[in-house]
């Protein structure tokens, strides 16, 4: 066996992702409605505090069969005109409980799913321009993105984004080989995605992001290599290069396609590294531990700068003070507090005509969850940290496997990940993991590392 394989038959155990900490599974309990309006209230007390929005839009016509997003799959387009509806009752539901809120810098806007464009673009007018208006959009300093599926995008529905000046779009990709897209049920002729990716170009989207996954069954490193010449020839600003996070004990949907399809842990990673030598090669910078961007994009320049942050939502450029989800299972976070809404769609709608929160669950996070969450998101984002005498003491016992094998370096209190250990971040970030460490799950709950 080579030495990666060897690695990687070591590492290659469930671990989490790291876009939150604590991650979902330890969460303790849902804030009450007073504990919530606190945490968000002081998370924007300051007069220059600045604040994100997300929203969730939760269908999609069809099922992806790897799919581990929040998504309800209709064809129904009369879901849509309702949502709105309910999205804006939120919206108005925080407006007058934190009517502070809309004093503050509105720094992101981010409509994600699901679907997005599952709405029209009449309709995605219809939630915008009153929301945003009331939210405090500045069409000089605000940002806004949104997630888009190019077999169920329109121009129109891009120029009415564009008119309100949202400057990024998201395509979903994944793969362009036709079997593969077969076996997830997402055919998508690269003549779709080159179309959207030109009309966004012509509309003036000053960035375009591709979500490539690797690992999905049927991928070789021949087919994924003609996936990254096809990336490559419609050069997108960054690349999302996501691993195919199996929970199937969540999404029963992942068993449609059979193990013996999906390629091992060893092939698995030859394809990230096949592409990212791709991408390396041809003017991308390696984001983080799983995005790519061209040198001077935002978010390579916030790399450099050493801006870099990582939420639920991955990597960004921007840090806020608060971030605030509406929709549908959508999670909000603030320095003290998770709040995640209702994951079914009736209940959330129950609780919106209600006039409440829509609260499923949460966290409230005690002072070493604070610190710990500071320590991971520095490790994730600046791949090094400092730690205090008796971590490295700690450290030196828990990652000494890490150590030895040359992914961790270990000196004068300053913990750094190496060129080789780069597959691994996950793993060492476990150390600061405080809850998973004094949990010992015996189930699985998170995805493989690699
Ligand atoms: C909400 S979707 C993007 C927008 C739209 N629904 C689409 O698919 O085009 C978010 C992205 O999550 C990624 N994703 C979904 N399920 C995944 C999984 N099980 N493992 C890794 N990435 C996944 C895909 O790359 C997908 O593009
Ligand atoms: S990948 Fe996108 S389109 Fe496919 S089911 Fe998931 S959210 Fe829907």
């Amino acid at each position: 066996m080579s030495p990666i394989s060897q690695l990687l038959k070591k590492y290659d155990v469930p671990v989490p992702r790291y876009t939150s900490y604590p991650t979902v599974p330890y969460w303790e309990s849902a804030p009450n409605t007073d504990q919530w309006l606190n945490a968000l209230r002081h998370s924007i007390e300051k007069e220059n505090s600045t604040w994100s929005l997300y929203l969730h839009i939760p269908f999609c016509e069809t099922l992806c069969t790897y799919c581990g997003c929040n998504t309800s799959i209709t064809k129904d387009h009369s879901k849509g005109a309702p949502y709105i509806q309910n999205l804006l009752k939120e919206w108005s539901i925080y407006r007058e409980r934190l009517p502070i809120l809309t004093k503050r810098k509105l720094q992101h806007v981010h409509l994600g799913g699901g679907t997005p464009t599952f709405l029209s673009g009449q309709e995605l007018l219809s939630l915008l321009s009153p929301l945003l208006e009331s939210a405090g959009w500045d069409p000089q300093s605000t940002q806004g993105s949104i997630e888009i599926d190019p077999r169920r995008t329109t121009k129109e529905q891009l120029q009415v984004l564009r008119k309100l000046n949202f400057q990024r779009v998201s395509l979903g990709v994944q793969d362009f080989n036709p079997e593969v897209q077969k076996l997830i049920n997402r055919i998508q002729p690269e003549e779709v995605t080159k179309r959207i990716t030109e009309q966004s170009r012509e509309l003036g989207f000053s960035s375009v992001n591709f979500d490539l996954i690797y690992g999905l069954p049927k991928q070789t490193l021949k087919i994924f290599s003609e996936t990254i010449e096809s990336t490559l020839r419609l050069r997108p600003d960054r690349i999302a290069l996501y691993s195919l996070a199996l929970v199937p004990w969540i999404k029963p949907a992942q068993r449609l396609f059979s193990d013996d399809d999906l390629p091992n842990a060893n092939e698995k990673r030859a394809l990230y590294e096949l592409a990212r030598s791709a991408f390396l090669d041809n003017g991308y910078v390696e984001i983080g531990m799983d995005h790519f961007a061209l040198k001077d994009e935002p978010l390579a320049i916030a790399q450099k700068e050493n801006r870099l942050h990582r939420n639920f939502m991955g990597y960004t450029e921007f840090r806020t003070d608060l971030l605030l989800g509406l929709g549908v299972s959508s999670i909000s976070e603030t320095p003290t507090a998770f709040h995640q809404n209702e994951k079914v769609l009736p209940l959330w709608e129950q609780k919106i005509q209600n006039n409440e929160f829509a609260t499923h669950r949460g966290h409230l996070l005690t002072k070493e969850d604070q610190e710990q969450r500071e320590q991971i998101l520095r490790f994730m984002t600046k791949g090094e940290t400092t730690l205090s005498a008796q971590e490295e003491t700690e450290a030196k016992d828990f990652l000494g496997a890490m150590i030895g094998d040359n992914l961790l370096q270990l000196e004068h209190g300053k913990m750094r990940i190496t060129e080789k250990g780069r597959p691994f971040l996950r793993n060492a970030c476990a150390f600061f993991d405080r809850r998973l460490r004094r949990a010992k799950p015996s189930t699985r709950i998170f995805s493989q590392s690699i």
